[in-house]
């Protein structure tokens, strides 16, 4: 940032607070998507006061609707649900924390393996992240071996990022690009074996190399589309032979395309699955479910957190899981998605921007300037959405609050940014628009 923008910023409480931040703690933020040099350097909110439904409320009591990703995904009933909210003071007030457990969690485990029949035990955690090295313990606990063959997005553990450490850049394209796994012991190199999504060929490759010490295999069922005709049914096949589970990710997919993991639509069963995010909708709670095969692991190695006793995760899960039953929540998101979706390609096409939409499901819509300063336009849109009150993001979460009021009005502003930026491409000034920085992608080090 230079001297101008930080004089501007301290003038400001949101971007002030975040200038401070970045003095004591490293990163500036607990989240690498929640920096706002993601979206839009000096620009971009970091703080909020408020948050209710899909509306946002920063430091200075500036109003946002949030069009980009609600929470990270965590919030697909829309901050603070106000049913959800009421499970969760009830249980305050009553005690959240305690010596003994909290009873919630056993109607949870029943609530779980109800939706998923072929599951039968369960076990908790708190973050995404936390949850799926929970899975893959047990499943290396269960299977006494080693190796991991991962496709997708898994969180920051060592087991995952493990895959990095091979002698060439094995995670390019599945992982954050330029993460580097500094602080990852070495010695865990070829215990993570990285493959794509519908690449059957790279899967055998690692049963071939790693077949006989394959503990498991961890993946998103699906996450933009479906997956050709058999590809999970391959994997699974496989995996079974050589004696490895398969554990499906569905902390973010999950309880959007359906009600219950995406694998119950795509008609595979794996043997664990894990959620997290929309699960406790804001409120931290992470699951692991399986068959009880699979579980054995659990009762042998020790996997055990003071915080995973709390109450108030359960609690938000089972609120959380009631009202999306009763809402349809998933069918809210496919529609007002398509509707996000159509607004980007019509306006798009109206001022003759060039861009990549629509090739997903509409639940977790997103778009691409498809130009060579794809990121400046990127930065410049935010830019011009943050100016008319939008949180705006190329990836759009939507969430049981957006309605078509909201999509009409994100639609009036699109219509303006688009017809902006194709003004911008045409005078060939995009940069000289821009008050900030261009947004980073991926991981890089803040300086
Ligand atoms: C598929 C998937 N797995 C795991 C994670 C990690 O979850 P968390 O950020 O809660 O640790 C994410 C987060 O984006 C995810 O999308």
């Amino acid at each position: 940032m230079n001297k101008g923008m930080e004089n501007e910023a301290k003038k400001n409480l949101t971007q002030a607070l975040y200038l401070k931040a970045k003095e004591i703690i490293p990163g500036g933020t607990q989240l690498l998507s929640k920096r706002p040099e993601m979206m839009a350097p000096g620009q971009w909110p970091a703080y909020f006061s408020r948050a209710a439904g899909c509306e946002v409320w920063d430091l200075d009591d500036r109003h946002y609707y949030d069009m980009s990703t609600n929470g990270i995904g965590a919030c697909l009933l829309g901050f603070a649900d106000p049913d959800v909210n009421v499970a969760v003071k009830k249980r305050i007030d009553l005690g959240s924390m305690c010596t003994l457990n909290p009873p919630e969690e056993v109607e949870l485990a029943e609530r779980l393996c109800s939706i998923h029949p072929w599951a039968e035990q369960a076990r908790f955690a708190r973050s995404g992240g936390e949850t799926g090295a929970v899975a893959v313990r047990i499943a290396r606990a269960t299977t006494d071996r080693s190796a991991i063959a991962i496709c997708g997005y898994h969180g920051w553990h060592d087991w995952y990022l493990a895959a990095n450490l091979g002698e060439s850049d094995a995670l390019r394209g599945h992982l954050l690009p330029g993460l580097e796994p500094v602080g990852v012991p070495s010695e865990l190199r070829n215990t993570a074996f990285p493959f794509k999504y519908n690449d059957k060929q790279a899967f055998q490759d690692i049963i071939d190399k790693a077949g006989n010490r394959l503990a498991a295999v961890i993946m998103e069922p699906c996450r933009g589309t479906d997956p050709e005709p058999g590809f999970l049914e391959f994997i699974r096949d496989k995996a079974h032979a050589c004696g490895a589970l398969l554990i499906f990710d569905e902390i973010t997919i999950g309880w959007r395309l359906n009600y219950g993991g995406a694998h119950l639509r795509l008609g595979v069963n794996p043997d664990i699955a894990i959620f997290a995010k929309a699960l406790g909708n804001g409120y931290p709670i992470g699951a692991v479910i399986g068959t009880k095969a699979a579980m054995e692991g659990a009762q042998k190695s020790f996997i055990s957190s003071t915080y995973w006793t709390e109450s108030i995760g359960p609690v938000a899960a089972l609120a959380t899981l009631k009202k999306m039953a009763e809402t349809r929540v998933h069918e809210h998101a496919g529609k007002i998605g398509s509707l996000v979706v159509s607004s980007w390609k019509a306006r798009a096409a109206e001022h003759g921007v060039k861009i990549l939409a629509g090739d997903g499901y509409p639940c977790l819509a997103h778009f691409k300037f498809n130009y060579e300063n794809s990121e400046e336009l990127r930065t410049l849109y935010t830019q011009l959405m943050l100016e008319r009150g939008f949180l705006g993001g190329a990836s759009v979460y939507v969430t049981l609050a957006h309605n078509l009021e909201i999509v009409r009005q994100y639609d009036v502003a699109i219509d303006e940014v688009f017809a902006r930026i194709a003004q911008a491409i045409r005078q060939d000034n995009v940069r000289e628009l821009l008050r900030g920085p261009v947004a980073h992608t991926g991981f890089r080090r803040l300086i």
